[in-house]
């Protein structure tokens, strides 16, 4: 068990974002896009499919909420577009100094002819306010959901299609490149296009290898053509990706190693195609995938998991940034985090996670922020609302909030580190 004490002999370098992240869908409420109509069409498939989930721990604790239809519609959710001054006053109580947010394309061009003012405006006191607060702010350009002008144009399919994600790229750099540093393009264009067009789970849920190949390869070319849209506005952004990078771990036979060694291959060389358009890597950090005998298996019987089922291995966030050293950029965690109502785990998961990043950055590698996932609690795609990822909890009836024990962890740890900076800064 790491105590906050320990974390005392650490260091993190100056001026290192502490933060959190969030994404339009999954918090501002109020929205409509290609995802709120099909969970519409989906909800009672997905409440009457959630007793595939009768093995988690805690089914007994969720299946009430699981087996609503209503937990899948994502509706006025946290309704953060209107209450966003209340949770950036939360943020700045838990010490944050940075937040990542998403612009909603679906809001910014309702219509194919049509860019809404009043929506950009929105975004603009949002920034205005993020900054204010004295967060920096990190702007996801695409975090998944699409307007549904676009997806019934097949979306990122179509390669003639990424005309219009150009244009609405070009409107967010006239209108926030004096404003906004940091930009991420896309949202884990792997993660999306395996669940949207080999997996089909997500919207428009097709099952092909080669749409997947086919859509993986225009997102690459989107971003490329938005960084140098950005970049053209003002030379001085700095522009990355986010992707989700698992750490495995493999039981010995060599088959399990072989297997570990084309994982790991295979999820760098997604990074590796926008390599030369990247100024920073945002790494998404969640999956630790132990391999025995060619199938996934548990590290240990007596391993945590979340909410979700997912393990719960810290430490394992060194693989993956170590892995990405190699690419010889900035890396910023731009997300990180589980899904823990009861919050029974997320502050032993903090302090070993950021103990593992502190240990990787004395080990060399270039780490120069880390955004938990999520400040607020949010709507978490196809399962709905149960999984709580929140810094700070949501009654999602009053849309109540409170921050978590654990929140209040994170604070003290920002607080910490910003102590020692401060302290050293006096000495020298
Ligand atoms: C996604 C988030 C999601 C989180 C937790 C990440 O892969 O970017 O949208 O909520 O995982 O599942």
């Amino acid at each position: 068990m790491v105590e906050l004490k320990d974390l005392d002999k650490l260091k993190f370098p100056n001026n290192f974002f502490w933060g959190a992240s969030i994404s339009s869908h999954q918090v501002e409420g109020g929205v409509f896009n290609n995802w709120t109509e099909w969970e519409k069409k989906n909800s009672n498939r997905l409440a009457l499919e959630s007793k595939n989930r009768s093995w988690l721990r805690n089914w007994s604790e969720i299946k009430d909420f699981a087996s609503d239809p209503n937990n899948y519609i994502s509706g006025s959710g946290a309704d953060h577009y209107n209450r966003y001054l209340e949770d950036f006053t939360l943020a700045k109580n838990l010490n944050l100094n940075a937040i990542r947010f998403s612009f909603e394309w679906s809001r910014i061009q309702p219509n194919e002819s049509t860019f809404d003012k009043e929506a950009i405006n929105h975004y603009k006191r949002y920034v205005f306010k993020l900054k204010e607060f004295g967060f920096e702010p990190f702007a996801t350009i695409w975090h998944w959901s699409l307007p549904i002008w676009f997806e019934g144009k097949g979306g990122f399919e179509n390669p003639e299609n990424l005309r219009y994600f150009e244009k609405y790229v070009e409107i967010l750099a006239n209108e926030f490149s004096q404003d906004i540093k940091f930009w991420i393009v896309h949202n884990e264009p792997r993660i999306y296009t395996s669940e949207s067009f080999l997996n089909g789970r997500w919207p428009p849920q097709k099952k092909s290898v080669f749409t997947y190949l086919k859509v993986l390869m225009n997102l690459q070319k989107a971003h490329f053509k938005a960084y140098d849209i950005l970049k053209l506005i003002n030379p001085n952004l700095q522009i990355g990706i986010a992707e989700n990078i698992a750490s495995y771990t493999s039981k010995g036979n060599i088959f399990d190693q072989l297997a570990r060694i084309i994982f790991n291959w295979y999820e760098l060389r997604i990074i590796r195609m926008y390599k030369s358009k990247l100024d920073f890597i945002g790494l998404n950090y969640y999956f630790h995938r132990h391999l025995n005998k060619l199938r996934l298996s548990k590290l240990g019987e007596d391993i945590n998991t979340s909410d979700l089922g997912w393990e719960l291995y810290p430490q394992g966030i060194k693989s993956p940034l170590l892995k990405l050293k190699s690419m010889g950029k900035p890396i910023i965690i731009t997300e990180n985090g589980l899904a823990d109502s009861k919050d029974k785990h997320r502050s032993w998961f903090l302090k070993l996670t950021i103990k593992s990043i502190a240990e990787t950055i004395r080990d060399g590698v270039d780490v120069r922020g880390y955004l938990h996932w999520s400040l607020i609690d949010n709507f978490e795609w196809d399962s709905g609302f149960w999984p709580r990822f929140g810094l700070i909890e949501i009654d999602f009836k009053n849309k109540s909030r409170k921050i978590r024990k654990s929140g209040f962890l994170y604070s003290e740890i920002i607080q910490l580190f910003s102590q020692q900076q401060n302290d050293l800064s006096q000495k020298s």
